[in-house]
């Protein structure tokens, strides 16, 4: 088969490491990719948000099955057209995408479909927004409604905080038409952790539960970030806890958008808050984490590619996924200044020295080849190192030892990823 990733940061390099060990993949791209998929996989210069040009390349290129990474692509139709065009693509259509696109759709979703979730508003103007806030009193979470690449939310201590975010999204206008709207929410105080599973509209298969670390500095300070960090599977989400999402969440999200008319096909990632034992829905992402997918997918036996055809075929019935009984720990290197302003091509130094290490893997996000070959820094998040062992404690020390190999100017990273686990091990 011929199978094309679309996007260019860690999930997708994960995505192309996983498709490409399968039997079923003859032929591999990425569009655009990074340094580290064109390795693995044939890099295309195409934005992952230009569907026309990836419909065409799929068209004429023949790809047997294209794989979305990113939200983007996804909420504007990418999966709509390249069907259209008689072209299997994992990922859901336009309309079930919506599950991330809209958080007050999601939020009234889980609210007529009883998956617990933190009690809400929702508000179109800024004074009656304000007037909500100071009713409530902090802590309040403040939520633009559309698509903001994971800045949209804030979670404000002070009603000071909370109002100045009202300010930002409807007076500022700082996420644009994302901002017409916004959700405002209680505080859950707890331990997140992700959840994800393959749908193939009616079915589920359930993958291991991982665990992001959003803020920027240790101990979960700072702003939040796309993600700096995360391990699986998540001893948090035990067998119980394990069962218990299943059932309240997952499929009663999938039962519930079929219900609704937007048969749900894809990957289903529910970001959860878990609060005196008990899963709250934080939010739902309508594809692969990012970070959390370069430390779910080294852990996976089965074949990759088997499983997403079998999802978009809707024939998910019957499949099992198989795992490793190891753990990993996904750390990741950033920018220094990442999530505001940050510099790009810093030459990245001691990859080399790391390849040749066992159970220490290296995916790729913000890097690219520079004219003289060296691989240079081209994001703010620019390599996910991830560490493997039976133990966990071994895991994380695998990642850590590696990075002390790795060096570009002003390279930054958390170095707490995965304490939280041990108080769950
Ligand atoms: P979201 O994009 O909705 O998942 O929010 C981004 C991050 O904000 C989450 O990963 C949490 O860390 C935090 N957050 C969101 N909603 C809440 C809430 N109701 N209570 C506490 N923290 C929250
Ligand atoms: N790790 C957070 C996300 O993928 O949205």
């Amino acid at each position: 088969m011929k199978i094309a990733v679309v996007g260019g940061g860690g999930r997708e390099h994960a995505l192309a490491y996983k498709i490409k060990q399968s039997k079923l993949c003859d032929k591999l791209y990425c569009l655009p990719g990074n340094a580290g998929t064109s390795k693995i996989a044939k890099n295309v210069n195409i934005g992952a948000e230009d569907i026309e040009k990836i419909v065409k390349f799929a068209r004429d290129e023949k790809i047997d099955l294209v794989v979305v990474g990113p939200e983007n692509p996804l909420a504007l139709g990418i999966v709509d057209e390249l069907e259209n065009a008689g072209i299997k693509a994992l990922g859901p259509k336009k309309d079930a995408a919506i599950i991330e696109a809209s958080k007050s759709f999601t939020k009234e979703f889980l609210k007529k479909y009883s998956i617990p979730t933190a009690e809400y508003e929702t508000f179109d103007n800024f004074n009656d927004a304000k007037s909500y806030v100071q009713s409530k009193g902090a802590p309040i979470v403040v939520k633009a409604d559309g698509l903001a690449a994971g800045k949209g939310v804030t979670v404000a201590k002070t009603e000071e905080e909370a109002v100045k975010a009202l300010e930002d999204i409807f007076i500022k206008k700082r996420f644009g038409e994302a901002g017409n709207r916004v959700v405002i929410e209680e505080f859950l105080e707890g331990e997140e952790a992700s959840f994800l599973v393959f749908s193939d509209g009616e079915n589920i298969l359930p993958m291991i539960a991982a665990q992001d670390h959003k803020p920027v500095y240790n101990n979960d300070e700072g702003p939040n970030t796309g993600g700096m960090g995360a391990y699986a599977p998540a001893p948090i989400v035990n067998e119980e806890m394990q069962q218990y999402i299943i059932e309240n969440v997952m499929k009663r999200a999938i039962i519930g958008m079929k219900e609704e008319g937007r048969t749900y096909k894809g990957v289903l990632y529910a970001g959860l808050m878990i609060k005196n034992g008990k899963p709250y829905v934080l939010e739902f992402n309508c594809r692969f984490g990012d970070p959390e997918t370069q430390a779910i997918l080294p852990l996976l036996e089965s074949d990759i590619v088997e499983i997403m055809l079998a999802t978009v075929e809707g024939n998910l019935n019957g499949y099992s996924l198989k795992w490793k009984s190891e753990y990993s720990v996904c750390v990741v290197l950033a920018s220094g200044g990442y999530p505001l302003s940050y510099e790009k091509g810093k030459v990245i130094t001691g990859l080399d020295n790391v390849e040749k290490l066992d159970d220490v893997i290296v995916f790729h996000a913000g890097t690219k080849l520079d004219e003289k070959g060296n691989i240079v820094t081209n994001g703010g998040r620019v390599l996910n190192v991830v560490g493997l062992d039976e133990d966990f404690k071994e895991a994380q020390k695998k990642a850590y030892d590696a990075i002390k190999l790795i060096n570009f100017d002003k390279m930054y990273y958390r170095t707490d990823i995965g304490n939280k686990a041990y108080k769950h091990l």
